[in-house]
């Protein structure tokens, strides 16, 4: 039995069908703080299966175990943490208490029911600000934010927990940029209030709940002076996880992937894409850039290729119209 943290979340939510798809049996567990209990609802009708649902806080460490007493679990997914890298930097200790505490309390609940293998949602955030592209998983790491701390933090626990018990086996996975929605357009991603990332952003502009998008920088050394990023569809971010899992099941270790696609699209491109794709004009107006920013970010992908056999299959114009096609559609 595979559980779930976080898994009404966006990323979480395209995993969890993933795996149904594979006939894996898995639990799903989320306080749904940035997410909705009908999610679950969209994960049954598209795939027929209506997985255990726990609404759990990770810092509720009695209610945690329960999880752990109803159900053999094998393996845990962990997706749960916030992830607002503006809110971090203004609420540190939020983010230090519900990403840095709520891990440790899964980390003692597995090892207290001897669950020795955990697939953990890192960033390549973790490589701070490296200017050599493209990160590979041996790229120096650091970090600009809390919420990357939390990130790193959390890596380095792993690292030790493995160090000291050889019988775990851990997989970091490195996200990229994750954009893109469920081909159905019943699950993506739905931030509330202004986005802080691209894609919401543009998808807000193309309803018209926002009136433009605003560009921070047109004078980065890049192909129209705009940050590049490496942007992966959720669909395939959610396939890469269920290779981490075939990867981990039966084996120990520790092993680190980025999840990207190795193609970097500047702010623009993606304008431009999500205008063909879907025929709408997006505004948008050139800002300062923003403190923090580097020029680009793109990931090589060398190492999941050839230890897991992920290849992102998807490309930018799909991500645009799956972005939409979800975003369309909300009410
Ligand atoms: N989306 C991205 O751009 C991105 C990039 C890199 C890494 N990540 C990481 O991937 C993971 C999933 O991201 P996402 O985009 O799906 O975010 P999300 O906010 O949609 O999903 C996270 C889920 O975790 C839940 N959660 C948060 N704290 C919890 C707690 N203490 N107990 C139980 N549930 C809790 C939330 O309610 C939410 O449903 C996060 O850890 C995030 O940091 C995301």
């Amino acid at each position: 039995m595979i559980l779930i943290t976080g898994g009404t979340g966006y990323i979480g939510s395209h995993t969890a069908v993933k795996l149904l798809e594979q006939n894996k049996n898995i639990i799903i567990m989320d306080n749904l703080y940035n997410s909705k209990k009908e999610v679950l609802t969209s994960i049954e009708t598209i795939t027929s299966k209506k997985p255990r649902f726990y609404q759990t806080d990770l810092l509720d460490i009695s209610n945690l175990e329960q999880i752990f007493q109803e159900n053999q679990i094998d393996c845990v997914i962990h997706f749960a943490g916030l992830k607002a890298v503006g809110e971090s930097v203004e609420e540190p200790l939020k983010y230090f208490n519900n990403n840095i505490t709520g891990t440790i309390n899964l980390l003692m609940t597995m090892k207290k029911y001897n669950c020795k293998k955990i697939i953990f949602s890192s960033s390549a955030t973790v490589y701070g600000t490296a200017e050599t592209m493209p990160l590979n998983e041996d790229s120096p790491l650091g970090v600009t934010n809390p919420y990357g701390r939390t990130k790193l933090v959390i890596e380095d626990m792993l690292r030790d927990l493995h160090a000291s018990d050889n019988e775990f086996g851990i997989v970091l996975l490195r996200y990229f940029n994750p954009i893109g929605a469920h081909k159905s357009g019943l699950i993506g991603e739905n931030p509330n209030g202004i986005p802080n990332n691209l894609m919401p952003y543009i998808c807000k502009v193309a309803k018209g709940d926002l009136h433009q998008l605003n560009v921070f920088g047109n004078n980065y050394d890049t192909i129209d002076g705009t940050g590049v990023r490496d942007y992966i569809h959720v669909e395939d971010l959610a396939a890469g996880h269920v290779k981490a899992y075939e990867k981990i099941k039966d084996v120990n270790g520790l092993f680190t992937y980025n999840l990207g696609t190795g193609n970097g699209y500047s702010v623009l491109q993606v304008v431009s894409a999500f205008e063909k794709a879907n025929d709408i004009k997006i505004n948008y107006k050139i800002a300062p850039r923003r403190s923090g920013d580097v020029a680009t970010v793109y990931a090589d992908t060398k190492k999941a290729e050839t230890e897991l056999g992920f290849i992102a299959e998807y490309g930018i114009e799909d991500m645009c119209r799956d972005s939409w096609n979800f975003y369309k559609n909300l009410r």
